[in-house]
This record gives structure tokens, sequence and C-alpha cells, in this order.
């Protein structure tokens, strides 16, 4: 698939983790239409891991847990097409996911198709469970021809923490977003730390494949699976979202979009914002800053389509 621009959408992850349910995904996609997400162009369901039962059935398929999702993934499909949105899922390029389900490790055609027939249309895949001797940039390129050869078209999103160089490889095997670092915690450094760990890493970011910085925490305020007590105010919140654009990093919301406070809806669909993300050329930024010993100073600057630029001045 062609992905011009940097995917924006919501994975249950961050808040929920293993909690989920059909129930909660459908009342997520009804929530991204009601309060204005899917107008502002987030367009992904995206179920992370612990959807699956531990085992696959005698034929070597994945089979959805029957007491978090009854009426199994198609229908859960349909109802999230239904609203005009897009539906994803989860799986790993090791014998197990992170959370210990069954992973695609030598299954990738056959899980490939599994998902395209349930109407799958982007694809998380993660590192764990992989040996540390193994090919992972190979074991993604499996993934990416089987997905290609689904009949389907289906977002690749590679996962492997930023290592061995994803983004020198990534768009060559077929990835269209690839996470660059280890996951986010809502507090501000860590927000903060992902960012600036990519600066330099934006050179490779261009149409059809982006640099993942990881989900949002933007809204959370401390609740759930990465909240913590460190929990943040709506200006570092911004800050987070700001960088998230200026960087051109894909837009996964992470927060429960059914209960959402005015301030984080108001971060989350400024349409200034996010055009930025989402211009045309997708170019990477560059660091002027010129404070010479204060790493809480910072000046990033960025070109935009039809000669503008943008310029973003940070205070950490
Ligand atoms: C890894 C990923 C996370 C999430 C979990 C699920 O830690 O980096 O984003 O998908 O696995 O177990």
């Amino acid at each position: 698939m062609t992905v011009k621009k940097p995917p924006m959408g919501w994975n249950t992850w961050n808040t929920f983790a293993s909690n989920i349910n059909e129930q909660l995904i459908m009342e997520s996609a009804d929530a991204m239409v009601k309060n204005g997400y899917k107008d502002a162009g987030y367009e992904y369901i995206v179920i992370d891991d612990c959807w699956s039962l531990k085992q696959r059935d005698e034929e070597g398929r994945l089979v959805a847990d029957p007491e978090k999702f009854p009426h199994g993934m198609k229908y859960v499909a349909d109802y999230v097409h239904s609203k005009g949105l897009k539906f994803g899922m989860y799986s790993c390029v090791g014998t197990n996911t992170c959370a210990g389900y069954p992973g695609s490790f030598e299954h990738e055609w056959q899980d490939a198709k599994q998902l395209a027939e349930w109407g799958v249309d982007f694809l998380k895949y993660d590192y764990c469970y992989f040996p540390s001797n193994g090919d992972g940039k190979q074991r993604y390129l499996v993934m990416a021809q089987a997905l290609r050869a689904s009949g389907r078209d289906i977002l690749f999103s590679a996962c492997n923490w930023g290592n061995a160089k994803v983004e020198t490889w990534a768009r060559a095997c077929g990835v269209d977003m690839y996470r660059s670092t280890g996951d986010i915690f809502d507090n501000f450094n860590s927000a903060k730390d992902i960012a600036m760990s990519q600066v330099q890493n934006y050179c490779y970011s261009a149409p059809g494949c982006f640099n993942d910085m990881d989900m949002l925490t933007v809204g959370m305020y401390g609740k759930g699976n990465v909240g913590n007590e460190n929990a943040q105010s709506d200006v570092e919140y911004q800050t987070q979202f700001a960088l998230w654009c200026l960087f051109g990093s894909p837009l996964m919301i992470g927060c429960d979009v059914r209960n959402m406070t005015p301030a984080t809806k108001e971060i989350l669909t400024n349409k200034e914002m996010i055009a930025l993300n989402q211009d045309p050329e997708c170019r990477g930024v560059i660091n002027v800053t010129t404070h010479p010993w204060d790493q809480n100073l910072k000046v990033f600057f960025r070109h935009l389509s039809d000669g503008e630029y943008a310029i973003g001045f940070f205070n950490f």
C-alpha cells in the first residue's frame, strides 16, 4: 500500500492493555466519529496485544478470544467499517507476542490471509520472542510480502523499537511506519526523550514510510496501562502533540476516547497542528538550536509545501 501521509488513529495499548473487548472497540469507534476525531483525520481503530487465545486451533489458525470478542473479528471489523473508519490488529515477528499470545513466526502467510479475511486494514507487528541473533529485517520482509499477497490493502506498522537501524531498511522491506524507540510512558520526560532521540533520523521519513514515535499519551492524566504518578499537565500534553506534529510522526491516540476532557480534545484536534503533521512533502525537521549548553531550549525548523515553513520553539 502507498501511505502518503503519517497515519492517524487510535490504539488500545496505552490505556487498556489486556483489558479489551468488542464493546470497547465499538464504543471507541462511535466516540471517534461523535467527538469529531474522524473529521479531524484519525481513521484507524487498532486492537493491540492480547486479543487472541493462547493457542492456535488445530489448523494452526489464530483464534480471537471468544470471551472478549464473542462475535469474532469480522464482526468488529464490519462495525468499524460501517462508521467510515479502518480496522487494525496486532501480531509479532517472534513465536509469541510481548504479552505471551501466539506470534506469527513461520505462520506469516497463514496469518496475513486470516487478517485479510477478517477485513483488517492495518497490522502492528511487534518484536518479542525473536532470537537476538535472528535476522529481524528478513522476518519483516516475509510479513510484508505475505500482506501484499493477501488480497487486501493492509498498512504495515513495524514495531522493533529502533533495533538494527530500522530507519535504514524499513522502506525497502515494505514497511509503512516503524517504531523507532522503546515504549512511551505517560510522563513528560518519556515523550521528550523519545522525540529528541529521533531528531537525526527524520531524514529517513518521507511519503510511504514514517518514523513512529509511539502512541500518544495526551489525555491519559496518569490513568491506564502506561500511566503513572507523574501525570502530565495540559501544557505538557500540548508540547508532546506539537513535537509529534512538527516531527511528522504517525498520530495514534492512546487515551480513552470515550471520556476526554475538553482540553484533550482541543489538543488532539488542533487543525493547524494536524495540517503541519500531514504536510504533503513530509520533510524532516532541522535542529537549529543555537543555545550553547541549555538542553532544555530547542528550536526546530521544517520546510513545508508551497514554500512555507514551520519553526518550533521549545522550553522543556
Ligand atoms: C511492546 C510494544 C507496545 C505494545 C506491547 C504489547 O512493548 O512496544 O507498543 O504493543 O508490546 O504487548
